[in-house]
């Protein structure tokens, strides 16, 4: 088979990674890639919003498969286009995207089918919701309707925040018309969990749970990020909760779909908020998150391309998918200043240090000449020697660095042990992803 990822962070590394090992895979592209993921698959330089680009590039390598990564192309469409030519498709269509480009409309959805989750009022007014600050008191939970990578929730202390947030958000529209609408929530207190099951017209199968950290610091301190670091499996879940997930989230949500005739096929990424052993649904995404999937697919026994077939041909609930006993920790290394503003092109050093049984999934990498940059012979980490092509720096998030190991203890103090070989000027990592909210 000739399957084509569409993405280029670490989420589509540790996909990539994970298909190649499979023996019905014959040819592997991804578009665009990194510097990483040109280990395991082809990169061909197609941005992953280039949606008739992608089309062209499927209809010339004659995919079999493709399998979509971010968020965006889906919200965009990329499913149907790429359907509308025959090729199969591991992602939801234009429709089923909704639930993550907007999350009024999952909001109606959840109401609709009983779905636990936070009360919520929706305004497309300003003064409106200038007039209603602090409706459910404070904090005051502010979410821009539409997609703004993962920037888009304002959680506000008081007033005097949340009528600035509002003037951003609907004023000076900082997420452009994806505040058009503006969602207003109840605010839940508990321990956040992730969990990504496996979706088609007939079953939804989750995963083994995972357990991000979204701020930037250590102690859960500083602002949100995509996320800095996972743990699998997540020591919230217990058998009861995960009975009450199934009872009251899972099985009325498949069936809600079927109801509302959302032919969802691929994964649905449920973020809940546990208060009081009572899971309630904060979000959902409509992909793999990440870095969740760098701590979830080390642990998968099965072959991720029969479970992706599957799902594109509705068979899911046939598929017998295994997983290994073993935890997985995956922390990340970030530029220094992300989430704010960063430098990029920093040469990366120790890559070759790492054990053989740790993978490093690459996030935000490129390939550049170290005389291009201008360090060639510096003695800077990755520099030395002759002219040669470096793996740089090109993002926010750089690398992600997993181990698996028979305990949680084990698997951290090994990712821990590998990160600390790694360096490039500026890089930042937390010291406790694995250790704080769990129970
Ligand atoms: P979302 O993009 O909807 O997942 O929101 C981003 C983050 O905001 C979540 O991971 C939570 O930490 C926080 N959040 C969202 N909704 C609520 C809520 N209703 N109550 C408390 N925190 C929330
Ligand atoms: N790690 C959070 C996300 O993928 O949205």
């Amino acid at each position: 088979m000739k399957v084509l990822v569409v993405g280029g962070g670490g989420r589509e590394h540790a996909i990539c990674w994970k298909l190649a090992q499979s023996p019905k895979v014959d040819k592997l592209y991804c578009a665009p890639g990194n510097a990483g993921i040109e280990q395991v698959a082809e990169c061909v330089n197609v941005g992953a919003e280039d949606i008739e680009g992608i089309c062209a590039l499927a209809a010339e390598k004659a995919i079999d498969l493709a399998v979509i990564g971010p968020e965006v192309p889906l919200a965009m469409g990329i499913t149907d286009e790429l359907e509308s030519r025959g090729i199969k498709v591991f992602g939801p269509n234009r429709k089923c995207s909704q639930l993550e480009a907007s999350k009024s409309f999952t909001k109606a959805f959840l109401g609709r089918h009983d779905i636990p989750t936070a009360g919520y009022k929706e305004f497309t007014d300003k003064e409106e919701l200038l007039d209603a600050a602090g409706i459910y008191g404070y904090p005051m939970v502010l979410k821009a309707d539409g997609l703004a990578a993962g920037k888009g929730v304002v959680i506000a202390e008081n007033e005097a925040d949340a009528k600035a947030a509002i003037e951003e958000m609907m004023g000076q529209k900082v997420f452009g018309s994806a505040g058009d609408k503006v969602v207003v929530e109840e605010f839940l207190t508990g321990i956040e969990a992730s969990m990504l099951c496996f979706v088609d017209e007939n079953s939804i199968v989750p995963m083994e749970s995972a357990q991000d950290y979204k701020r930037v610091f250590d102690g859960d301190k500083g602002p949100n990020t995509g996320g800095m670091g996972t743990y699998s499996p997540s020591l919230v879940f217990t058998p009861e909760l995960e009975k009450q997930i199934r009872e009251q989230i899972l099985e009325p949500t498949l069936k809600g779909f079927q109801e509302d005739g959302l032919d969802f096929k691929g994964v649905l990424f449920i973020g809940l908020m546990i208060s009081d052993d009572d899971p309630k649904v904060i979000e959902f995404n409509n992909r793999f998150g990440d870095p969740e999937t760098q701590s979830v697919l080390p642990r998968l026994e099965s072959d991720l391309l029969d479970i992706f077939l599957a799902v594109t041909e509705n068979r899911l609930a046939d598929v017998d998918i295994r997983w290994k006993d073993d935890k997985a920790v995956c922390v990340v290394a970030a530029s220094g200043g992300y989430p704010g503003s960063y430098e990029k092109n920093k040469v990366i050093g120790g890559l070759d240090k790492v054990d053989d049984d740790v993978i490093v999934f690459h996030a935000g990498t490129a390939k550049k000449n170290t005389a291009e940059l201008g360090c060639a012979g510096s003695g800077k980490p990755g520099c030395s020697g002759e002219p040669h092509m470096a793996t740089v720096t090109s993002g926010g998030r750089v690398l992600g660095v997993t181990a698996l190991g028979k305990t949680h203890e084990e698997a951290r103090a090994k990712a821990y042990d590998n990160i600390k070989r790694i360096r490039f000027e500026g890089m930042q990592y937390r010291s406790d992803i694995g250790t704080i909210n769990r129970r």
